[in-house]
């Protein structure tokens, strides 16, 4: 799968684990930053969700100190599904249930091993398509587009 990356200062430590990690089995797209020097995640999540708006990626994995200003900034555009996930239950059933396509991580909450394997299970699982996720997804979707 093609996936973008990308990380402020918080983050790019993990993200570059996460690159050896995710690039035995996928295409990554790194979209920075690349070093420790003070940076705004917003810029980094426009980046990111440009990409897989515009399809350079088909998902995301975007990551900060506590991955909650990643998910803020990720979420006002529209088409971006993303979530925090902490967890490996999270990682897939956010994929499964709610066609996520960011994952936003916190690079000083988790240890770079749990990461791999939460950014690992994100990429392996797919919505199912269940009439009633379709349903939710929908009504989110109108959510989004009322623009409130
Ligand atoms: C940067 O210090 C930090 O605020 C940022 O990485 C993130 O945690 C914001 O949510």
């Amino acid at each position: 799968m093609k996936v973008a990356i990308a990380a402020d200062h918080g983050g790019v430590a993990l993200k570059g684990r996460l690159m050896r990690v995710l690039d035995a089995g996928h295409e990554m797209l790194d979209l920075g930053t690349n070093s420790e020097e003070p940076v705004d995640y917003p810029d980094y999540a426009r980046a990111l969700g440009r990409a897989v708006l515009d399809g350079q990626a088909e998902r995301g994995v975007l990551i900060c100190g506590s991955g909650a200003g990643a998910a803020i900034a990720a979420n006002k555009m529209r088409g971006i599904r993303a979530a925090l996930a902490h967890d490996t239950y999270t990682a897939h059933q956010m994929v499964e249930h709610d066609d996520v396509n960011v994952c936003c991580l916190g690079a000083r909450v988790v240890g770079a091993e749990l990461a791999a394997e939460i950014a690992t299970v994100f990429l392996a699982a797919r919505f199912t398509g269940e009439e009633r996720h379709v349903r939710r997804l929908n009504k989110v979707a109108q959510i989004e587009r009322e623009g409130i």
